[in-house]
């Protein structure tokens, strides 16, 4: 049987307002199922039915996925008492039940997927996966080989923690170092945690890229766009 759902909650699912308004606007006829006005807000319908308000075509997408370049300053969270969170940086019209996939601490910028998909969320988050993230840093001190070789080995971050190896690629060695670290964990403050690990300090930290998604270079921090579908299709195949 096709699956069926109150068409306030369509409504809501969707952005259109929230489920109260999205109430109300149903009762005084502002919304049509297939070419018929519908009042009432608990009125089951599918997800193939044509639904309109004030006569515009509301699609039912079950599921979505943005990419947002995370901007320093906003908090990966749904919700923050203090903070805004990356999800106040998706419109209002967007829909209710998004979420971002890990998180970036507060002052990192770059790739975060946001989406409602909890199943490919726990995929890419899954320590079992080993899913890559590539990050670009600039560190205060100079990177050298040695740290590309610790790096490789494993660096103590707690007591009784060892990171897994991961690769280090020195773009710039100086007073302030510039580097691309590839890891496949994503442990809190995991590289901030692995340059303190070998004496140096992470100034500037951005995620670059997760498995097989890249950040967009046209977005700029702040900006999102749905993922295309070859994006989808290489995120999903690559569980
Ligand atoms: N590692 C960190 O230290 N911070 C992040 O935000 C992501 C990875």
């Amino acid at each position: 049987m096709a699956v069926q759902l109150r068409l306030d909650k369509f409504l809501a699912d969707m952005g259109v307002g929230a489920r109260s308004e999205v109430k109300q606007w149903i009762r005084k006829g502002r919304v049509k199922v297939n070419d018929s006005i519908v009042t009432k807000p608990e009125q089951k319908v599918s997800l193939e039915d044509m639904v309109c308000f004030d006569d515009t075509r509301i699609s039912y997408q079950s599921v979505v996925y943005y990419m947002l370049h995370k901007p320093a300053g906003v908090v990966s969270a749904t919700r923050d008492k203090v903070s805004r969170t990356v999800l106040d940086l998706i419109s209002d019209r967007q829909r209710k039940d998004l979420f971002p996939v890990g998180r970036l601490d507060k002052d990192t910028e770059g790739l975060l997927l946001i989406t409602n998909d909890g199943e490919l969320a726990h995929q890419l988050l899954s320590p079992k996966k080993h899913v890559d993230k590539v990050y670009y840093a600039k560190v205060s001190g100079r990177v050298t080989e040695e740290d590309a070789k610790a790096f490789r080995e494993g660096v103590r971050i707690e007591e009784d923690y060892c990171t897994l190896p991961a690769k280090l690629t020195i773009l710039a060695s100086d007073a302030i170092s510039e580097i691309e670290l590839t890891i496949q964990e994503g442990k809190f403050h995991q590289v901030k945690r692995m340059f303190e690990a070998v004496g140096k300090e992470v100034i500037y930290l951005k995620r670059l890229s997760m498995g097989s998604l890249v950040l967009d270079e046209k977005l700029k921090p702040g900006e999102y766009r749905e993922l295309t579908k070859e994006e989808i299709v290489l995120l999903k195949s690559a569980r």
